[in-house]
C-alpha cells in the first residue's frame, strides 16, 4: 500500500483560479485588493524581491546606509542589500514570534542608520507599535516584508501599510499563489513620486521554461495531488539528483546567490486576477488555517507549551507558516519525514553567521537557536483531523528522540 505523504505545503488552488489565465478582463492589483487604504500604491512585480528592488531603487537611500533588519531571515533580502551598496545591521529576534526585538533593535541603531526592514516571518505580525515608535524617533523610514504576511492583522489591519513601503510574494509556496509575481506597497509621502517598476526581460525559447516549471509545481502542490506526484519526485532527486533537488526546492544557503533583475518572468495581468481570487477567501483559509494549527495544538498536551510558538502576541498571525520550536530540528525533521509527515528544518537562517555576510557578523543568539529548532510543519486550511493527528503523533515522536 503507497502510504500518503503529509506535504507541508498545500497550493490549495482551485481550477477556477486556474481559468483566470483565459480571463477576457482580469482584474488589476487594486481591484484585487478591495479596500486598500487611501494612501496606499500597489504595483506589480515578478517577485517579491523585486519589489524590494525597486523600492530601493527610488527610496531617498545612498550607499553606506545602513539597513538594520532581524538576523533570522531570507538570506537573499540581505544580499539584495549588499547589492545595492547598503550596509545590514543584523537585529536579534524574539524568541516568541520569530521577528525583529525592538529592544534589540534600540541598541543597534547608528547615526548611519536608515531603514528598518520589518519581516512579518511566518506570518506572524511583528511588534509595529514599538517598532513604529523607535523609527518616528530615530527618523527612520521602514520597508516591511509581508511574503509570508496576507491576512495578518496589526491593531486590527493587514500589515504592510504602516511605513515607506512593503513587498508581498505571490511565488508557488506563498498562501496567494499566481504561479509567481509579487507586489510592491508604497504607503509613505512620498509614494507618488516612485515610477512604476521596471526590469529587464530575457526573450528566447528558454523564458517559457520556468513560468511552465512553476505552473507544473503549483499543480503538482495541490492538496490532491501532492502526496502522489512531487513529494516522491523531490525525494527520488534528493536521493538521485541532489543538484536538481536543491534548485527546485532550495533550504541551504548558497554563498554564491545573486539576486538579478532579469531573472525572471514578467508579472501578467492573469496573475492579478488569480490573485483577486485568492483575496476574496483569505479570511476563511486563514480561519480554516488557524483552526488546523489549534487542531494540531491541542492533542499534544502539556508538550504544547514546550514547542508552540506565540504567533499571536502583536496582532493576529495568519498560520501561512507554522513553526514549531524543537530541542534539535534536523533530528526532529528526520523523525517526523520517517512517518511521512512533509516539514522543513533551517527553513530560515541566522544570516548574521552565514560566510557571504562575514563582514556584518554579530552575535544574535536567538537567531542561531531559531535556525536550530524551529521546524516547520503543515498548516493549511485542507489538513484534516486525521492529518492533524498525524502531525501531533509524529511531534510528540520527535520530542521523545
Ligand atoms: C521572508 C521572505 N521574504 C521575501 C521573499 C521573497 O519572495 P519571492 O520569492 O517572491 O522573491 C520570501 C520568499 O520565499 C520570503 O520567504
Amino acid at each position: 500500500m503507497v502510504r500518503r505523504v503529509l506535504p507541508r505545503h498545500s497550493s490549495e488552488l482551485t481550477w477556477r483560479d486556474y481559468l483566470a489565465i483565459l480571463a477576457p478582463r482580469p482584474a488589476t492589483l487594486e481591484e484585487a485588493w478591495s479596500g486598500l487604504p487611501a494612501q496606499a500604491r500597489v504595483l506589480p512585480t515578478p517577485t517579491g524581491r523585486h519589489a524590494l528592488w525597486a523600492f530601493l531603487e527610488e527610496a531617498p537611500l545612498k550607499p553606506g546606509d545602513e539597513v538594520l533588519l532581524a538576523s533570522y531571515n531570507f538570506y537573499p533580502v540581505v544580499q539584495i542589500l549588499v547589492q545595492r551598496g547598503l550596509v545590514p545591521v543584523f537585529v536579534d529576534i524574539e524568541p516568541q514570534t520569530l521577528n525583529l526585538d525592538p529592544e534589540d533593535l534600540t541598541r543597534r541603531i547608528s547615526k548611519r542608520s536608515r531603514l528598518v526592514l520589518v519581516t512579518h516571518m511566518f506570518g506572524h505580525p511583528a511588534d509595529m507599535d514599538r517598532i513604529g515608535e523607535i523609527c518616528r524617533e530615530g527618523h527612520l523610514l521602514i520597508f516591511e516584508d509581508c511574503a509570508h504576511a496576507p491576512g495578518t492583522l496589526h491593531g486590527g489591519a493587514q500589515v504592510g501599510f504602516s511605513g515607506e513601503g512593503a513587498l508581498f510574494s505571490f511565488g508557488v509556496y506563498k498562501i496567494l499563489n499566481s504561479l509567481g509575481g509579487g507586489m510592491l506597497v508604497l504607503s509613505g509621502p512620498e509614494a507618488d513620486r516612485f515610477g512604476m517598476p521596471r526590469f529587464p526581460v530575457r526573450r528566447g525559447p528558454g523564458s517559457l521554461v520556468e513560468p511552465l516549471a512553476r505552473l507544473l509545481f503549483s499543480i503538482g502542490s495541490s492538496p490532491a495531488l501532492h502526496g502522489l506526484t512531487l513529494h516522491p519526485f523531490l525525494g527520488f532527486c534528493e536521493r538521485h539528483l541532489p543538484g536538481l533537488a536543491r534548485t527546485l526546492d532550495p533550504t541551504d544557503n548558497d554563498p554564491g546567490y545573486r539576486f538579478d533583475p532579469a531573472g525572471r518572468a514578467p508579472f501578467r495581468p492573469f496573475m492579478a486576477e488569480m490573485i483577486r481570487r485568492q483575496v476574496a477567501r483569505l479570511e476563511t483559509n486563514v480561519a480554516r488555517r488557524r483552526a488546523a494549527a489549534e487542531g494540531i495544538r491541542s492533542r499534544l498536551g502539556r508538550h504544547a507549551e514546550d514547542l508552540w510558538l506565540q504567533p499571536d502576541r502583536h496582532g493576529r498571525s495568519n498560520a501561512s507558516y507554522l513553526g514549531v520550536r524543537l530541542p534539535d530540528a534536523a533530528e526532529g525533521a528526520r523523525l517526523c519525514r520517517e512517518q511521512g509527515v512533509g516539514c522543513r528544518e533551517r527553513e530560515y537562517l541566522d544570516c548574521s553567521r552565514l560566510p557571504q555576510f562575514a563582514a556584518w557578523a554579530t552575535e544574535c543568539p536567538e537567531s542561531k537557536r531559531a535556525e536550530e529548532q524551529i521546524l516547520r510543519i503543515p498548516s493549511y486550511p485542507s489538513l484534516s483531523d486525521s492529518d492533524q493527528e498525524r502531525v501531533a503523533r509524529a511531534l510528540l515522536r520527535a520530542l521523545q528522540g
